[in-house]
């Protein structure tokens, strides 16, 4: 059921065919290169790139640009009380800068970290501060099309191999990331969440939820998990949480806003060397990096991302974007996450070797044919892994309408049906830090 009308639009366009060819070989057939204005339906990512609704646009300007002491910063904390149930909140400028924080006040040289799958910049933030990302998805995260209910979960049986391996005192940290991006955005159960709090405290190690997307996680742990079927969102992402010691945030997912992120914690000992860390790299810990105004739209976003009409209609729109690629014989991951759908771009074009980047081949042929911007997640984001050639289409919270994805879903349709014009890629130039290369790197397509 639709929960939204818009009340200030933007104006967008679909460029040229001639001049969406021009633009990708002028970006060097990297869409990171693109300008947005390129760009008729962007589906890069769902983060910070929302719109806000007119609450939130109301508390922006009541925003208190106090250095110390803001209002603002009051209302954030109560939100975070009531939305997350913890008590301690330190802001951020967005969802990097608490994991700098948090990870820089719990890691030290030689530790390991156990997470079901640890995001981009999670692992990168880990590993600058000398410890090593451990990943411990379930079996059948990377199973494209095998059916499961909470494909996100942590694999217990992976984190004891690795505690048995490197021995527990290794290990302070464990992150439950919900919902799992990086394993297609699949949900985590709450029970699999009570099982990492035990296995936490039987090694004594600080347990972490990376809950960027909490409340989508929320949603399906409500539709599917029997327990919590007669729940509502807001309860179920409060017992969720709950298990947790402490919480990264994004606030540019399920905090509703675009810009922004924290720290939060019942424990006062980590809050102070939270809080000290954070003035040395965010700012004063009543605004951390953050506008006031930027402090008072994300109190209200939280509140509003755990309202059962804007998390219903999110999911829905999620899920009938993938029925609708499915329908026009589009293979994708299933079942669908909660903020994307992720094409399988080696079934899409089966004549592209992996060598040859048919994710990023398809990221190009979806944009010169509609001018749809997806990213790739496969090996050309991940070089030297096993992982499934993926193409993510992000969906912006409350953005695109149902018009805006049939014209994806029938871009897709059109890029399959002439699947044999659309040619493997080389690269042409990267970065010496191949782990970040598919932001800046060049390549070429191959002429057969
Ligand atoms: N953790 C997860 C699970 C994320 O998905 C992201 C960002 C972050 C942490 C970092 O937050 O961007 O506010 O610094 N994910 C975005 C994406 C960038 O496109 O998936 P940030």
């Amino acid at each position: 059921m639709v929960a939204y009308k818009s009340k200030v639009v933007e104006r967008i366009q679909l460029p040229s065919r001639e001049r969406r060819e021009r633009a990708l070989e002028e970006a060097g057939y990297n869409v990171f290169e693109l300008a947005a204005e390129e760009v008729f339906i962007d589906l890069l990512t769902d983060s910070g790139t929302g719109a806000m609704s007119d609450q939130q646009w109301a508390a922006l300007l009541r925003g208190d640009e106090s250095y110390a002491g803001s209002r603002s910063f009051d209302e954030l904390e109560s939100a975070v009380r009531d939305v997350m149930g913890f008590s301690r909140v330190v802001p951020t400028h967005q969802g990097r800068g608490a994991e700098n924080v948090l990870y820089g006040s719990l890691l030290e040289d030689g530790d390991v970290v156990l997470n079901n799958t640890h995001f981009d910049t999670t692992r990168a933030h880990v590993a600058n501060q000398g410890a090593d990302p451990v990943d411990c998805p379930v079996d059948r995260a990377h199973d494209l099309t095998v059916d499961g209910s909470f494909k996100g979960n942590f694999s217990l049986d992976r984190a004891w191999s690795t505690v048995d391996e490197v021995g527990a005192e290794r290990v302070p940290v464990v992150i439950l990331t919900i919902t799992n991006n990086s394993a297609a955005g699949q949900p985590v159960s709450v029970a699999n969440t009570r099982r990492v709090r035990e296995f936490a405290d039987e090694i004594g190690a600080t347990f972490v939820i990376d809950a960027c997307r909490f409340a989508e996680n929320a949603a399906f742990v409500g539709d599917r998990e029997a327990e919590f079927s007669d729940a509502t969102v807001a309860e179920i992402a409060r017992e969720q949480l709950g298990y947790a010691d402490a919480l990264v945030m994004s606030g540019k997912k399920d905090g509703l806003v675009n810009a922004g992120g924290f720290v939060a914690t019942d424990d006062d000992a980590l809050f102070e060397r939270c809080k000290q860390r954070a003035i040395l790299y965010e700012g004063f810990p009543t605004y951390g990096g953050m506008s006031g105004r930027d402090v008072a739209a994300m109190a209200v976003g939280l509140r509003e991302a755990v309202e059962e009409a804007y998390v219903a209609d999110r999911l829905e729109q999620v899920r009938t974007f993938a029925e609708l690629l499915e329908d026009a014989g589009v293979p994708i991951y299933t079942p669908p996450g909660g903020h994307a759908v992720y094409l399988d771009a080696a079934s899409a074009l089966p004549h592209v070797p992996s060598a040859e980047f048919p994710g990023q081949a398809l990221v190009c042929a979806l944009y010169r044919e509609g001018g749809v911007r997806g990213v790739e997640l496969g090996s050309f984001a991940f070089p030297d892994t096993d992982r499934p050639e993926l193409v993510r289409l992000a969906i912006p919270r409350r953005t695109y309408h149902r018009e805006h994805l049939e014209h994806v879903v029938e871009t897709a349709e059109t890029v399959l049906e002439n699947q044999e014009t659309v040619s493997g890629l080389e690269i042409v130039s990267e970065p010496e830090n191949r782990e970040l290369r598919h932001f800046t790197a060049s390549l070429e397509p191959i002429s057969n």
